[in-house]
């Protein structure tokens, strides 16, 4: 993080962030103050126990739900204020294709059908929470979407990914630049196609 810090000179700013801590929220959104936040990418998000439903681990689960769906919506109270200022006011979350109903059939397109609970859970309502922003703050210009980034080569995602971290971020980057009021409240993949929900 110091050598990040250090790289990008006076163009970076970097604080710490704990999202399932409301003292860690409430003081970085403090060292905001009223600065405008253009974009909100809320990519905080862990795995959980992916163990069978005999076998659910309950406090496990909880932790998941805290980080990937109530410490993103933790974020994006405190900082509303600030977006709303912002000259796009778009709030994306990264989401899964684990979290669509439609994919968790033996038609899926990943191959991963059931189990996960944890993890498809906790995005599902993360995708739920997200639709329900882009309804109560349409009027005020808010534009929200989870985007999926695919299955990218990262801690969480495995070596045995098929994406380079690269190509995942450059779609998305792209996918957020392209959004519009018109398609708030979507779910959407990091090349820009629609998801099923
Ligand atoms: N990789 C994939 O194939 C894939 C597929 C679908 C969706 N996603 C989603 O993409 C997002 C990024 O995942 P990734 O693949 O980059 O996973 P990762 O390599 O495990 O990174 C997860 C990131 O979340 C941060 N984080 C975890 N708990 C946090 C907390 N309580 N407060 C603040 N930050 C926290 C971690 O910070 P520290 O390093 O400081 O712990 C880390 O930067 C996640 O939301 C994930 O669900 C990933």
């Amino acid at each position: 993080m110091a050598s990040l810090a250090r790289d990008a000179g006076h163009r970076l700013r970097i604080h710490p962030l704990d999202v399932t801590d409301d003292n860690s929220v409430r003081a970085f959104a403090a060292a905001l103050q009223t600065s405008p936040v253009d974009v909100l990418i809320n990519n905080a998000g862990v795995g959980g126990s992916w163990n069978p439903l005999l076998s659910i681990d309950c406090a496990d689960m909880a932790r998941t739900m805290e980080v990937n769906t109530i410490g993103a919506m933790r974020l994006s109270s405190a900082l509303l204020p600030n977006i709303l200022k912002g000259s796009t006011r778009k709030i994306v979350y990264l989401t899964t294709r684990m979290s669509s109903m439609t994919d968790n059939t033996p038609a899926g397109v990943y191959g991963f059908v059931g189990g996960a609970y944890a993890y498809r859970m906790s995005k599902a309502a993360l995708n739920a929470g997200m639709r329900t922003m882009a309804v109560d703050f349409k009027e005020q210009g808010l534009i929200t979407a989870v985007i999926n980034p695919g299955w990218v080569q990262t801690e969480l995602g495995t070596k045995n990914a098929f994406m380079k971290v690269e190509d995942s971020v450059q779609g998305m980057l792209r996918v957020i630049d392209d959004l519009s009021a018109a398609r708030s409240g979507i779910f959407i993949d990091y090349q820009g196609n629609e998801v099923p929900w």
